[in-house]
């Protein structure tokens, strides 16, 4: 079958491939968005087997195909897997913490063609950036490598994850930025997945720290408008603070096709934590997982919604939210996303927004996203 059951959505092709090329990072992370048992130990697809996935997605249609993890410089195949993504056709981009980049991996990626590398930072000095990231020579390398991107022709393109320990640095984070040269600066609220879940009562800003830093970055596309300056910032507030939910994906199963490290193919990077059965690429084709895989057919379309979602009129836009997100919160994928304030479980939402109010955890109050730490979450 390659369309849709009666009754469901049309389904298209998978326009956005994401290769999740390992778990292994050298950083840690609290708001990681791996899964919490990232280290029980699945054995990475093999170089020919990724080879294999990256045909398959373009005959299906992809277009895009990004390349993270972990850290996918972890990965000494790569420049071959950027290589036959150049030779398929894609549009590439290797989302990267700088970590294991060198000036001369930046022009071999180029060379290779790679189209666009993001860099992630953690902060914008390098006591609070190195404190969050586990690793002493973080923030100095990042420099480097953001200036290495820039130098081989690439945009440069930063990214910050900002929660309530660095949430106050934005106009030094900006001016950071504009240092460095930046084209696109990602000032990403943290998202409460996976490790961000886990430890969301020390990273959740409040309602305050919020409503300043949007103030802030306001002020500065003001100022870099007026000046004549092009970088452009993309601020993303956290679903937490809104009264509906974000089309999570495009909809499940509607663009985005996320391979694991072990092959698990996902609709999204984090849907593996649900109670749901998804295919591996090493037993079954993409065609068939992408149409035919329960798994991936499971949300698609709006039969199997309950109410609320089910008689609202912007089911059609917000396709009732993220099934991550009702899941980690009520325990059922099924519900609404307790983000909405339609939804009988937005409580949820406003109770944690009342914790981040009082909130007083410091960073050595956060579990670090390692493999120590992982190790316990998959004993108990
Ligand atoms: Fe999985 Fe939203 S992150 S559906």
């Amino acid at each position: 079958m390659t369309g849709a059951a009666e009754g469901k959505a049309v389904v298209g092709p998978p326009l956005w491939l994401l290769a999740e090329l390992t778990y292994r990072c050298p950083l840690q992370c609290p708001y990681c968005s791996n899964p919490l048992d990232f280290a029980n130990g699945e054995q990475e697809l093999s170089t020919e087997q990724w080879l294999s996935v990256l045909r398959q997605g373009r005959e299906l249609g992809a277009a895009q195909l990004g390349f993270s993890g972990g850290e996918p410089l972890v990965r000494p195949d790569l420049p071959e897997l950027i290589a036959e993504a150049r030779k398929l056709g894609y549009y590439t981009n290797l989302i990267t913490s700088g970590l294991g980049l060198t000036d001369a991996k930046v022009d071999a990626f180029a060379d290779a063609g790679l189209d666009h590398i993001q860099v992630s930072f953690q902060a914008s000095d390098p006591e609070l950036n190195n404190a969050v990231a586990g690793s002493r020579k973080a923030f100095e390398q990042k420099l480097a490598m953001a200036e290495a991107v820039k130098a081989a022709g690439y945009p440069m393109v930063l990214n910050f994850v900002i929660h309530r320990h660095n949430i106050h640095q934005m106009v030094d984070i900006i001016d950071l930025c504009e240092r460095l040269g930046a084209d696109y600066v990602e000032l990403a609220t943290c998202q409460y997945y996976g490790w961000a879940f886990k430890n969301r009562e020390g990273l959740m800003p409040s309602l305050a720290q919020l409503t300043r830093a949007e103030a802030e970055v306001n002020e500065a596309r003001t100022r870099l408008q007026a000046a004549g300056s092009a970088m452009q910032l993309i601020f993303v507030t956290p679903d937490y603070y809104e009264e509906r939910p974000k089309a999570c994906m495009n909809g499940w199963g509607s663009l985005f096709l996320t391979v694991a490290p072990d092959g698990t193919a996902l609709p999204c990077h984090s849907a593996r934590l649900l109670p749901i059965d998804f295919p591996q690429v090493q037993s079954t084709s993409l065609r068939e997982i992408w149409y035919d895989s329960p798994g991936f057919n499971h949300y698609r379309g709006d039969s199997w919604m309950p109410e609320p979602c089910r008689s609202c009129d912007e089911k059609g836009k917000d396709f009732g939210g993220c099934r991550c997100q009702a899941y980690l919160l009520t325990g059922n994928a099924d519900n609404a996303d307790p983000v909405c304030g339609k939804s009988p479980h937005h409580d949820r939402i406003l109770a944690a927004r009342r914790a981040a109010d009082h909130a007083t955890a410091g960073l050595e109050d956060l579990v670090y996203r390692n493999v120590q730490n992982s190790r316990l979450f998959f004993r108990s």
